[in-house]
């Protein structure tokens, strides 16, 4: 198995993003034989137009990440734009991308149906992530739910080239956590920037505790008893707790009686001893930018030698190595 995910450095990390996508990504590092993951900085450009923000937050991405366990010995880690051959391939596939497949992707779709302007990097967005998946033969790739349409690109892209040039690429999978595909946030919406609905990684325990307080939930009386599988509360306290624990919950939840401030605490509890680890290892982090650097470097040069094969077997195969 050859697993490569990417993560945009839009913002701190939050739920949503480690449970739907970068717990899989530590898991992974341990089954795969090769893991590549990195921090997709091209693509936050679509959104991100602020170049020391966007700076910081690549920085702070691959911390975030090395605190909540990619390891460097087992996964390489680098920053997307490190890898300059992913954007030729992404030029290789383009030639051959519908417009009719690209105005079907969601990104695209949702601004232009806002009435907003988009440009061509949004609208070419999911050619790039092709690229991206495609440079390394990566055949799985971890993602919450959202992405899985972007994946089903990919593939297709790569099938056409294949059909065209002969073989020269392998055709990916996603891999979807069933139980945490898409997060709730606070207001029960999927969580998401885009959303202001996050409790994000690194929230200092305070900040967690505050805005689990202000979880959405109904106004039913307590004795009345309410169905775990319907609520988000349970959802997100479902994450953290052990199955013990989630199963107790669940029969309280069906009895009625319980209160949301109790789930609340207890999720705020649990949260804040989860992430605790990573939180010390975040700190730690801080003080070692050169460290980080130096991870992002050496990850960065195998990432390219990997990227550079393949790019050479999609040009050999179209005609442009002449
Ligand atoms: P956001 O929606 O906050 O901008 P991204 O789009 O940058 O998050 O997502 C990064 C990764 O985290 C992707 O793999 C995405 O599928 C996953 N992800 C984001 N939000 C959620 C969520 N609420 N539930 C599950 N996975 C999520
Ligand atoms: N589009 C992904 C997101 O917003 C980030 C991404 C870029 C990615 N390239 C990728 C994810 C390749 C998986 C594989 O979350």
């Amino acid at each position: 198995m050859r697993v490569l995910s990417g993560i945009q450095p839009t913002g701190r990390f939050h739920w949503g993003n480690y449970f739907g996508a970068i717990r899989q990504y530590v898991q992974l590092q341990y089954e795969a034989d090769e893991a590549f993951y990195f921090i997709a900085n091209l693509h936050a450009l679509t959104t991100l137009r602020d170049a020391a923000q966007l700076r910081q937050y690549t920085l702070d991405a691959a911390m975030d990440l090395l605190a909540l366990g990619i390891d460097p010995d087992r996964a390489t880690l680098f920053v997307q734009s490190d890898v300059p051959q992913v954007c030729e391939l992404c030029w290789l596939l383009m030639t051959g991308t519908p417009m009719g497949l690209l105005e079907r992707c969601h990104a695209y779709k949702d601004k232009k149906a806002k009435g907003l302007l988009a440009d061509a990097g949004l609208f070419t967005y999911p050619v790039l992530q092709a690229a991206d998946i495609l440079a390394y033969d990566a055949d799985t790739v971890p993602v919450g739910e959202d992405q899985v349409q972007h994946i089903e690109v990919c593939r297709d892209l790569a099938a056409s080239f294949n059909h065209e040039f002969g073989p020269v690429f392998v055709l990916p999978q996603a891999k979807v956590m069933r139980e945490a595909a898409k997060v709730p946030g606070i207001d029960g919406e999927k969580m998401s920037k885009s959303y202001n609905n996050t409790i994000d990684i690194f929230d200092p325990p305070e900040v967690v505790r505050k805005k689990v307080m202000r979880i959405k939930t109904d106004s039913r009386p307590v004795d009345q008893p309410k169905d775990p599988e319907t609520d988000h509360l349970f959802q997100l306290y479902s994450l953290f707790a052990p199955e013990e624990a989630r199963e107790a919950m669940a029969t309280r939840y069906r009895r009625g009686g319980l209160g949301y401030a109790e789930v609340k605490t207890a999720l705020a509890d649990l949260s804040v001893d989860f992430f605790a680890e990573a939180r010390e290892r975040r700190r730690q982090l801080e003080s070692q930018p050169e460290r980080v650097r130096e991870i992002l470097g050496d990850g960065g040069a195998k990432a390219r030698k990997k990227a550079a094969e393949v790019l050479e077997r999609a040009r050999d195969a179209c005609g442009i190595r002449y």
